[in-house]
């Protein structure tokens, strides 16, 4: 009998993930599509054969972070001349070759629509710059999901790309055109994920709620629909999405808040102002009013649901009556949680050219929202306590016997629990909330 030959040790990758939950599942596909060719990941840089940097571009100082990180690296490559630098993600998509030229020692630059051609680049078989957006279907083209055991919360893309153009925003440019996957795909990618052990499963899209993808039957089916099958699958026992856009929110989408259980109490609904002047000037294509009448239809659909959003202050323009209207609008929704940003010109944009809010009243504004919100998300967390919730261990916490999961609200939740798992679905009683987590005690 022969013996097989002793497996050559696997190669390295070690990825650094910027910015969205899109980019940190786009990073996985990533790392499997490079572990065909294998490489297995990294949680060391120094000891990696190769560096991707899967990089955002949302926000200013993107491009100059990218390009302090590559500088870092200059160590490691002088040392490891085989080491190979990557550069993937949307500033990838933006800056294109002018990346390798001010920075030689980058190997490759992969926009988010070429990666499944990552490793025809790493072995010298297509370009090294790649950032078209091709017909082909990236997904088409990735190995198949499968192997190994996942945890038990997943990412899964849906969608991608946004034709909103909201007038700050640089994702119609580096994400492209909105593209929905067709429903057999998803389902697909769902059963597999639940078969390796997955219990939720949250759907991502630039502007997810906007899906409208080929079903089964050869029609366009929506984004509620697309949830209710979801939904059927055995094992599954969450389901999340994110990003939305208000005028995304269909009638069949609110529906499915009241109607399915496994859909989540939690809804990420961007609205970015509460002045219909700076609405108007971001070309969001709403009124306050019509948020707040939104907001209405689905807490009647699901009272108890934890909404969030995001808050651009200091957008060209805004006066302090504008910014007023946006604490107002606040104040009149309560958020469980919201993520507020100062504005930041992004070049190719329209809102680019335009007369900035000088940066001292930006900053104040921002500060001003943001303990708003601090003081919202307190009360959310303490409205919490002493009731039950449903709560999915994602991993042990600090203290020995404990574990931490998400409740359905989307709070990180503490418990002792020294005989659970893992992937376990639990019932908690929460018992205290701390700054950005609750603690609470199973009930047997
Ligand atoms: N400046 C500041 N914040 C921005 N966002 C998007 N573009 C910009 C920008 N140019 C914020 C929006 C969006 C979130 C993902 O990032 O609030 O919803
Ligand atoms: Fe950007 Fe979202 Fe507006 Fe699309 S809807 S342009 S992704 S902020």
């Amino acid at each position: 009998m022969t013996q097989d030959a002793s497996p050559t040790a696997a190669k390295k990758l070690f990825i650094k993930t910027y910015g969205c939950q899109m980019n940190v599942y786009d990073s996985q596909r990533m790392a499997e599509a490079m572990g065909a060719e294998g490489y297995e990941l990294t949680e060391d840089q120094a000891e990696a054969d190769m560096v991707l940097l899967n990089t955002c571009h949302i926000r200013e100082k993107a491009a100059e972070k990218l390009y302090s990180d590559l500088g870092r690296l200059k160590p490691l490559k002088a040392e490891k001349p085989d080491l190979k630098i990557g550069v993937a993600g949307c500033v990838a998509q933006a800056e294109g070759a002018e990346i390798i030229r001010r920075m030689p020692l980058v190997d490759l630059v992969v926009g988010p629509q070429t990666y499944h051609r990552l490793p025809a680049m790493m072995r010298g078989e297509a370009p090294a710059v790649l950032t078209d957006f091709p017909e082909e279907d990236k997904f088409d083209h990735l190995p198949e999901r499968r192997a190994t055991r996942r945890a038990p919360a997943a990412f899964l893309t849906v969608q991608e790309g946004c034709d909103k153009f909201c007038a700050f925003c640089v994702v119609p440019y580096t994400r492209g055109a909105e593209v929905s996957r067709p429903v057999d795909r998803i389902l697909r990618e769902a059963r597999d994920l639940v078969a390796r052990g997955v219990r939720e499963i949250t759907l991502l899209g630039q502007n997810v709620n906007g899906w409208h993808g080929q079903g089964p039957d050869g029609r366009e089916w929506g984004f509620g629909r697309l949830i209710r099958a979801i939904a059927e699958i055995d094992g599954l026992d969450r389901i999340r999405y994110t990003t939305s856009h208000p005028n995304d929110m269909a009638d069949d989408l609110i529906a499915a808040h009241r109607d399915i259980p496994a859909l989540m109490p939690y809804l990420h609904l961007p609205v970015q102002s509460g002045s219909d002047r700076i609405l108007k000037a971001m070309n969001r294509k709403h009124t306050a009013e019509q948020y707040l009448r939104l907001i209405d239809r689905i807490r009647e659909a699901r009272p108890d649901i934890l909404l969030t959003s995001d808050f651009i202050v200091g957008f060209p323009g805004e006066t302090d009556q504008d910014h007023a209207d946006t604490l107002r609008l606040v104040e009149q929704v309560g958020f469980g949680t919201a993520f507020s940003f100062k504005y930041s010109p992004r070049p190719g944009t329209p809102a680019y050219d335009r007369a900035e809010v000088e940066g001292a009243i930006a900053d104040a504004r921002l500060q001003e929202l943001q303990a708003l919100l601090t003081r919202q998300q307190r009360a959310a967390q303490e409205s919490m306590v002493g009731r039950t919730v449903s709560v999915l261990f994602e991993k042990p916490g600090r203290e020995t016997g404990q574990m931490v999961g998400k409740s359905d609200y989307l709070h990180s939740v503490f418990v002792e629990a020294p005989q659970a798992q893992v992937g376990d679905l639990v019932q908690v009683r929460i018992l205290e909330s701390a700054p950005n987590s609750l603690r609470g005690a199973l009930l047997d």
